[in-house]
Order: C-alpha cells, then structure tokens, then sequence
C-alpha cells in the first residue's frame, strides 16, 4: 500500500518560538510510522512580497505546491497569539485553495498558558472547512510548553508518546478515508483522479 503523504506545518515565524519542539517532535514520531511520509514545512521559509498575497503568487512557492497537491492530509503546528493564529501562518495557507480539497487536517495547538492551544485551534475550524479541508476530532495540546522541553528541545513528558499515537491514529484514518473517497467517488473539485 501506498504511504500517507502527511507534511507538517509549522505556524509561526515568530525568532524564539517555541513551537518548534513540538513540530520537530512530531516529525519524529511520525516518521516511526511505516504508513506515513511527512517533511516539515517551516512558515520562516516562505518569504512573501510586500505587495501580493495568496493564489496569484503561488508558483513563487513550487515545494509548498507540489506537496500539498500530492498530499493526503496537513499537521498544522499553530502557537497561540492573542486567542489566534499568526498571519504568517493563514499566509501560507491562503497560498492554495483546491489543493486542499477533500484532504485530512490535524491541529497541533501550542501555548503558553494552561489551555494548549485550544482556542487557537478553534479559531482555526471555520477557516480550514473554507479551504475544502476535513478537520479530525483528535487534537494535540502543548500546554505550558517552555516546561514541557529541556533547553536542546528534548520532550520532557513521556505521557505525549501516547497522546500523539492517538492523534496520529486518528489523522492515518481521515486520511486513508478521503484518499479512497477522492480516488472512487466522483466529485467535481477532483475529476482527474475519478475520470
Ligand atoms: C503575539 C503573541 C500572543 C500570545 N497570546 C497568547 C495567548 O493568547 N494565550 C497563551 O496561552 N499564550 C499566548 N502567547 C504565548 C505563546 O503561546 C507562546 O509563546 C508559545 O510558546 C507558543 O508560541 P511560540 O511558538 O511563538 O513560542 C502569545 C505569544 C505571542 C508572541
């Protein structure tokens, strides 16, 4: 069987971010998984022009393209800011539109406060659903998350293992779901891959 092509995105481009433990982390869980391939797409390496935004600059970004096209699913890694998500973050995002359509996304919510990222990942819902993407039910929380890494990044609490088992479990069937839909249910936003 083919494997999932599951890219993760880290959200911020923010200098001293700590999201970046997570995102790393989960990278490295996930390449564990014999089903799944992933890459770690990084929201400081999209430079962006001043005076253009979203679909009509998307060739500028080819690797970001090419890959969701591909994909079968996102990990969204997105740091709390103000109960929000980071503009860097919807600026990647908005680069694509029918790329995403009918694929699987999973929230990786990160903070500094005690709610691991939960209002953050709400906030996010409504806008994903707009870009076609079918959000899973089992979310990934850091909370406190300068406690939770040592200062080389290092987990800290071995209670995450089990916890991105689940997250993961669940993002491998939304995933293999959609990708069977996509590939045996005619739509209109996928006719290539139904005929
Ligand atoms: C602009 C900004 C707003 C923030 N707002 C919140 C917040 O609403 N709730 C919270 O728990 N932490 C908040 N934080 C702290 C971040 O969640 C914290 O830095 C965490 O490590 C994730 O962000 P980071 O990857 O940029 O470090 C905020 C940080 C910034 C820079």
């Amino acid at each position: 069987m083919d494997k999932l092509l599951l890219p993760v995105l880290l959200g911020t481009n923010r200098r001293k971010r700590n999201s970046v433990n997570p995102a790393k982390w989960l990278v490295s869980e996930m390449e564990k998984r014999p089903e799944i391939e992933t890459r770690l797409f990084d929201a400081c390496d999209f430079v962006f022009p001043q005076d253009d935004y979203g679909q009509g600059i998307k060739d500028q970004f080819p690797e970001w393209r090419d890959t969701i096209i591909k994909a079968d699913g996102l990990v969204i890694v997105a740091p709390e800011y103000n109960h929000g998500y980071s503009g860097a973050l919807k600026a990647v995002l908005d680069l694509l539109l029918k790329e995403y359509i009918h694929k699987a996304v999973a929230f990786v919510g990160v903070s500094a406060g005690p709610w691991g990222g939960t209002r953050v990942i709400e906030a996010m819902v409504p806008m994903v659903r707009e870009l076609g993407l079918a959000v899973t039910f089992s979310d990934l929380n850091f909370a406190k998350v300068q406690k939770t890494f040592d200062a080389e990044g290092r987990l800290l609490d071995p209670a995450f293992e089990q916890r991105a088992k689940d997250f993961l479990d669940e993002l491998v069937w939304m995933a293999t779901v959609l990708k069977w839909g996509r590939e045996n249910v005619s739509s209109k936003h996928h006719p290539n891959q139904t005929g």
